[in-house]
């Protein structure tokens, strides 16, 4: 959460920065800010402003002193989603001590910022902002004698929490510092300029060179250099290497579509094909999965749906116990975990704070710890024993979609491989998933295609309703989880997701005459079962949209007010396919409701904070 960069070097940057935070708005949209030196003056101009980039530039653009910000060749900028204090300019980053003499963008959380606070204030510092990152400005410029690097060293010397930070001083012009932990940090190298972002995907194309910093280095960057100290002030080489990874560096694009969200929708099926392309190359052992005791597999909101498919996939496929929990519940409940088990983490920015939490505490406990995340060069890249890597490319809009279904499939995929080293799945079976599995992403571009009808029939009907009921059991029950999450984050229409068995112990007593009602109802062992379910809800009156398996509608299309039929496959990769239209209900809905789905309120697409 939260977005930041600087650069540093022989160019004016004014525009470098600001285009960096737009491709980083993703990670936070409620204000943003940006602070370059004016070295002839020997101060920093700070202009912030609530809202996103746009309105930034705005500002920026009428700022009295919008030569000098034109010709900076030294700046640090920000875009915020609030943690601690509410959406305001006074708390828009950069933020600065109130002798103005040091500027820092933070993303993150410090944990201890009251009693820090209290302390500087007993010392004499006034605060302007209700933040916790303001103190990281005023400890940096109580110690800005010593350098601005030993400044910062002394700095987090003092900081409980997590977070990554850049600094900045009209003392030390010409030169930005910033730090890491356990939030992300890169810096990229260019002729006699660099660059420090939260991912590279805010830098610049034409980067000659790119790393990640290590947790708790301090990075001095100038023009023509940059140096990496450890905690102890030790020179150190960073040691990930970023930038052979071309697939992170990507330039997001809208491809002629709207929205990020739809693009991404559309783009489906190509990720699909990357990502089993990636993972029949990567040769990836799966023998701690094969051994295991048990396999928890632990997430947070879609990466959460996806690991709901992934317990019956390991189960019935791999022939493994295995559980699947959120990650904020699971890591605090003293979970029975240890040597023998693996945890496998699934996060699509690899950066969701709890869902690492939960992994520190597997690891603390002995067992064995798997990564699945869309981010090469993430945090659990570096934490996990080992990693799997989806290739969906970037994913800008606020809703996880070609990520969901990417990580369906390498959860799939790593299951199939799991079964056949346990002797689950005979070779032959194997060979027969794994023609299914290849033949997703066409699956998919025809579920796509046959939804379109449908779903733009069942958004004029519905896209004024105030509440949507969605059933699934089996495998349908994470897409009507997914399906009513959707809907909620981008259209903010109050849904519910129930497993249809349950319906009769609380929920019916919802529905009315006329209340929409969606039924994942694709092909699997408890289908007949649900077709009563999807009885008793008509004869109270509810509408149904039903997603079905083509060939396998059977009852259910006399049932549907609305029905959207994907082609088959095997059941339990039906959540690929079923949840695409569930995607285009929730985008549709938001528009007719004249929302922007990329953007929705509140939200950001990385949760770096517990
Ligand atoms: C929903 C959505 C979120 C994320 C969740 C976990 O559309 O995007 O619910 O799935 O914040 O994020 P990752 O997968 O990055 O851990």
């Amino acid at each position: 959460m939260c977005g930041i960069v600087g650069y540093v070097g022989n160019r004016p940057c004014i525009d470098l920065l600001l285009d960096g935070l737009e491709r980083l708005e993703y990670r936070g949209y409620d204000s943003a800010g940006v602070a370059l030196l004016d070295d002839d003056a020997a101060l920093a101009l700070r202009v912030r402003s609530v809202g996103g980039i746009a309105e930034l530039r705005g500002a920026v653009a009428r700022h009295p002193d919008a030569e000098a910000l034109q010709a900076s060749r030294t700046g640090i900028g920000h875009t915020r989603w609030a943690t601690h204090g509410r959406v305001s300019e006074g708390n828009a980053h950069p933020l600065s001590d109130d002798g103005e003499r040091v500027q820092i963008v933070l993303n993150g959380i410090v944990e201890n910022h009251v009693a820090l606070r209290s302390q500087l204030r007993r010392d004499g510092a006034v605060f302007s902002s209700e933040t916790d990152a303001e103190v990281v400005a005023h400890l940096v410029a109580g110690a800005l004698d010593r350098g601005l690097a030993e400044a910062v060293r002394h700095a987090i010397a003092q900081l409980d929490g997590h977070f990554a930070f850049v600094a900045t001083s009209p003392q030390e012009p010409g030169v930005l510092v910033g730090t890491r932990r356990a939030c992300p940090l890169v810096v990229g190298y260019g002729d006699e300029e660099r660059f420090l972002g939260s991912a590279l995907v805010g830098l610049p194309d034409d980067l000659r060179g790119a790393h990640a910093l290590d947790d708790d280095t301090v990075v001095v960057a100038r023009a023509d250099g940059l140096q990496v100290l450890d905690a102890r002030g030790g020179i150190v080489q960073p040691r990930q290497l970023l930038l052979a990874d071309a697939g992170a560096h990507a330039r997001p694009s809208r491809n002629g579509h709207d929205s990020f969200m739809l693009a991404e929708i559309e783009e489906q099926p190509q990720a699909l094909r990357r990502t089993l392309r990636a993972q029949a190359a990567a040769g990836w052992d799966v023998g701690p999965l094969a051994r295991a005791r048990r396999v928890s597999l632990i997430a947070c909101g879609t990466s959460y749906h996806a690991g709901l498919v992934g317990r019956y996939l390991l189960e019935t496929w791999g022939g493994v116990r295995a559980e699947t929990d959120v990650a904020s519940e699971w890591r605090h409940r003293d979970p029975d975990v240890g040597p023998g088990d693996v945890v496998l983490g699934i996060t699509q920015s690899g950066e969701t704070a709890d869902t690492l939490g939960a992994l520190r505490v597997a690891r603390e406990r002995g067992a064995h710890v798997l990564g699945l995340t869309n981010a090469s060069g993430s945090q659990i890249t570096r934490e996990a024993d080992a990693t799997v890597l989806t290739d969906a490319g970037p994913e800008v809009s606020v809703a996880a979609t070609k990520t969901f279904v990417t990580q369906v499939a390498a959860l799939a995929g790593l299951s199939l491989r799991v079964g056949l080293a346990r002797g689950t799945l005979t070779p032959s079976r194997a060979a027969l998933l794994l023609d299914e599995l290849e033949r997703l992403p066409d699956v998919v571009e025809a579920a796509r295609a046959a939804s379109a009808a449908p779903i733009e029939r069942a958004v004029e009907r519905w896209s004024d309703e105030g509440f949507f009921l969605f059933l699934g059991r089996h495998v349908g029950l994470p897409v009507a989880l997914e399906g009513a999450l959707k809907l909620k984050e981008v259209a903010y229409v109050p849904s519910d997701a129930y497993a249809a068995g349950e319906m009769k112990h609380g929920p019916i007593a919802l529905l009315r005459e006329g209340t929409p009602v969606v039924v994942v109802a694709t092909d699997s062992p408890v289908l007949d079962k649900l077709r009563s379910n999807v009885a008793e809800v008509r004869a109270r009156g509810a509408h149904v949209l039903a997603i079905a398996t083509e060939g396998a509608a059977g009852v259910i299309a006399d049932e549907a007010d609305e029905l959207v039929l994907v082609p088959p496959t095997d059941p339990l990769l039906s959540p690929v396919p079923a949840t695409v239209p569930l995607q285009l209900l929730a985008y549709g809905i938001a528009r007719a409701r004249g929302l922007d789905p990329d953007r929705p309120r509140n939200l950001a697409k990385t949760v770096t904070v517990e």
